[in-house]
């Protein structure tokens, strides 16, 4: 263990342009929900194709993006929330245990709110998802009321994500968004460095995603 912080890579582009990305989708899918409704729902196709990369990123990304590197058990969260408190800064090379799961209910929520709005339909009919026919109306406005609803719980989530990082500046004097921007920060004690991913699967990745987004916007209907 040495006493000057070494400065370590954290974060692989594809982790930090997923994410930067993600919030800018949301924030449009927000801003024209109801105003400008093609743009709305391409916001939700891309967030839907960036979901789609991440799960694929989880099992075959960087180490410090895997599920399996970051989400942990009741017992290790519990020990985690327990020093929460303390005003040391955290050493752990990826996402702490509790943040890992605000993650993991980040994901599924968006994933959830993006879905439902396939099968959404307006109250004039006008306005609806591409899976929508596969519903009837009534059904369709049900999705709609979910689709809003989930979005009241999303605000919640993303909320507490804002929160939990100005705690972290403000508390621990710990900066988490310059590691989501530049990939790296200085840790004192010796961590496993980021082992990245190799390209072949960034490249899967990136079709995977693009033919889900794709098939998804077409209701699943291709003529070939
Ligand atoms: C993460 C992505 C998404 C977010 C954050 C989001 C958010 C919202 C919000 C807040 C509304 C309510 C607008 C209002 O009436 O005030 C809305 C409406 C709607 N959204 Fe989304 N949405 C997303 C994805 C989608 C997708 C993928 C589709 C379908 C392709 C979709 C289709 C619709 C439809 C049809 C409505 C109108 C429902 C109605 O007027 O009752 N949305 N969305
Ligand atoms: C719609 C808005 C946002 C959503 C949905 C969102 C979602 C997420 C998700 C899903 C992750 C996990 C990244 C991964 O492993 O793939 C994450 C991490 C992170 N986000 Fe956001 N985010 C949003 C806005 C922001 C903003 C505005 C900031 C900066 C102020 C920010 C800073 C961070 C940081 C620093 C991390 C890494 C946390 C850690 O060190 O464990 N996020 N966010």
């Amino acid at each position: 263990m040495s006493d000057t912080p070494v400065r370590t890579a954290l974060w692989d582009g594809p982790t930090r342009l997923f994410h930067w990305s993600l919030a800018a989708l949301i924030l449009a899918a927000w801003l024209t929900a109801g105003k400008s409704m093609e743009w709305h729902k391409l916001c939700g196709y891309a967030v839907l194709g960036l979901i789609v990369f991440r799960l694929w990123w989880g099992v075959a990304g960087g180490s410090t993006a895997r599920f399996a590197s970051f989400l942990k058990g009741p017992k290790t969260t519990l020990a985690y929330v327990s020093g929460l408190g303390s005003r040391k800064a955290g050493e752990t090379a990826g996402h702490n245990p509790l943040g890992a799961w605000s993650v993991a209910a980040m994901l599924l929520l968006i994933a959830l709110q993006a879905g439902l709005g396939l099968f959404a339909t307006d109250i004039d009919g006008i306005e609806s998802g591409p899976l929508s026919d596969k519903v009837d109306f009534d059904t369709g406005r049900l999705f709609s009321e979910w689709h809003e609803l989930a979005f009241r719980v999303l605000q919640g989530l993303i909320g507490l994500h804002l929160a939990a990082i100005a705690f972290y500046a403000i508390w621990k004097r710990e900066n988490l968004v310059g590691p989501m921007i530049t990939g790296a920060r200085r840790f004192s004690g010796a961590v496993a460095p980021l082992r990245k991913a190799p390209l072949w699967s960034l490249a899967v990745g990136v079709v995977l995603a693009v033919a889900a987004a794709w098939l998804i916007a077409k209701g699943f209907r291709v003529k070939l």
